[in-house]
């Protein structure tokens, strides 16, 4: 099979596992050109992607964690500034610690209460209508409430600043030219709104709080606080949008499953819900760049050289799963890569548990009857994989009489 890993089209139904499973076997570090750049490692295996993720000494973030190297002023940078996901320790160190607080386990939970309840609303909106596009309607809606209320913005904001990262996601040969740009424009644009805003009003939300703190003695500038705004917006959008989706197809498709779950939600959504993250992983890949020689299954890896970690093909690497590519939410243990790994590892994992937990138990316990009604059409991407629409019928469940 010759696909090219760089073509949104290899994409066009989601992940292409069996692509993965060849490359698995034949060629686990293999060598996928670029039309317009040096080329790039493609790695398929699971150990092979969380030691390169692990080892920052040998493999940055730098300049860039996407394939195409960025153009003058593009990528991760504004000004002399670098987001947060490009950066290598002991500067990523220090900048994570930031904002580190607001991510943990804890903090996550003491919002618990409040993402059940914004849960309950997204689904109110649509319950009597018998139908909705589950991608719009539902999955994307909680992830821009939820980054609106965590940096202190109006929830109506939220879903706009969201559909600009759409956006900023979609292979630029599905846009208009410029499009891409124009979007990380808008967004920058609000966000300076936003500095003026809180500096004016300060308020306990993660917004102030990164226009206060600290790093070397000084504070943000104001291109840093942008690149952290961009990052915690695009970073927590269509990530978890597209697990809510693509996980529901899944459950769908698996009705044994759905049963298994639905005969004890409470006690099984756990395990049900990271093995949904396994089976669909919603980030496609992660790139680093070798600083040094290395060697990664024999094969020799040169200073410069790109490397790019697969998390799906890793997360469906027979060595490291059983049975991999058939969805068991029993799955025990389940160390899978969806959130990545390494100092990189994803910061929102905790909060984004939650807002599926609540999503999903809305979802599975008031619409009856769930039907998917067409598609799914996935996403013009080789970076995040999901359903782009997702239309579903349901009939609303009957509360019971009080
Ligand atoms: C299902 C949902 C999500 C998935 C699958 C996901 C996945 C990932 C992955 C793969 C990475 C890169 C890890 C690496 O390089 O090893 C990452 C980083 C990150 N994620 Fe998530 N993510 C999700 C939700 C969220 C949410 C809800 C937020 C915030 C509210 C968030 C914030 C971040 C941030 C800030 C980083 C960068 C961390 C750093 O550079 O140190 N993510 N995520």
């Amino acid at each position: 099979m010759t696909l090219d890993l760089l073509d949104a089209a290899t994409f066009a139904s989601g992940h292409p596992f069996e692509l993965y499973r060849e490359l698995r076997e034949r060629d686990p570090v293999h060598f996928n050109p670029e039309p317009d750049g040096p080329g790039f490692w493609a790695l398929t295996r699971y150990d092979d992607v969380y030691a390169v993720d692990h080892d920052f000494q040998t493999y940055s973030s730098g300049p860039t964690i996407m394939i195409p190297d960025p153009g003058p002023g593009g990528g991760g940078t504004l000004g002399e500034a670098t987001m947060m996901l490009m950066m290598d320790p002991p500067q990523h160190t220090q900048f994570r610690k930031l904002i580190r607080a607001e991510f943990t386990k804890p903090a996550a939970a003491e919002r618990g209460t409040r993402l059940n309840e914004l849960a309950r609303q997204i689904v109110d909106a649509v319950i009597e209508k018998g139908e909705c596009d589950f991608v719009a309607d539902v999955a994307g809606e909680m992830p821009s409430y939820v980054i609106a209320e965590l940096m202190g913005l109006p929830l109506d904001d939220g879903r706009e600043l969201y559909k600009l990262t759409e956006i900023i996601h979609s292979d630029p040969k599905a846009l208009p030219p410029g499009a891409g740009g124009e979007a990380v424009g808008k967004m920058f644009a609000y966000g300076m709104g936003v500095i003026a805003e809180k500096r004016a009003r300060p308020a306990d939300d993660l917004a102030t709080r990164l226009l206060t703190v600290e790093v070397d003695g000084r504070r943000l500038t104001d291109s840093e606080f942008l690149l952290f705004f961009l990052l915690l917006i695009d970073a927590g959008g269509d990530t978890t949008r597209n697990l809510l989706a693509a996980g529901l197809v899944a459950l769908k498709e698996n009705p044994d499953q759905l049963a298994w779950l639905m005969a004890d939600l409470p006690g099984r959504l756990n395990a049900s819900r990271e093995e949904l993250l396994r089976y669909t992983s919603p980030v496609i890949y992660m790139r680093r760049t070798a600083k040094k020689d290395a060697e990664i299954r024999g094969q020799r890896i040169k200073p410069g050289d790109k490397v790019v970690m697969y998390f799906g093909a890793a997360n469906r690497d027979p060595e490291k799963f059983d049975r991999p590519d058939a969805l068991d939410l029993s799955r025990d243990p389940n160390e899978h890569i969806a959130f990545g790994g390494g100092p990189h590892v994803c910061l929102g994992q905790h909060i984004a548990r939650l807002e599926i937990d609540a999503i999903l138990t809305e979802v599975l316990t008031r619409m009856h009857d769930l039907d998917i009604a067409g598609g799914p059409e996935w996403l013009p991407s080789n970076f995040i994989s999901g359903p782009k629409s997702l239309p579903v019928r349901f009939k609303p469940a009957r509360r019971a009489a009080a």
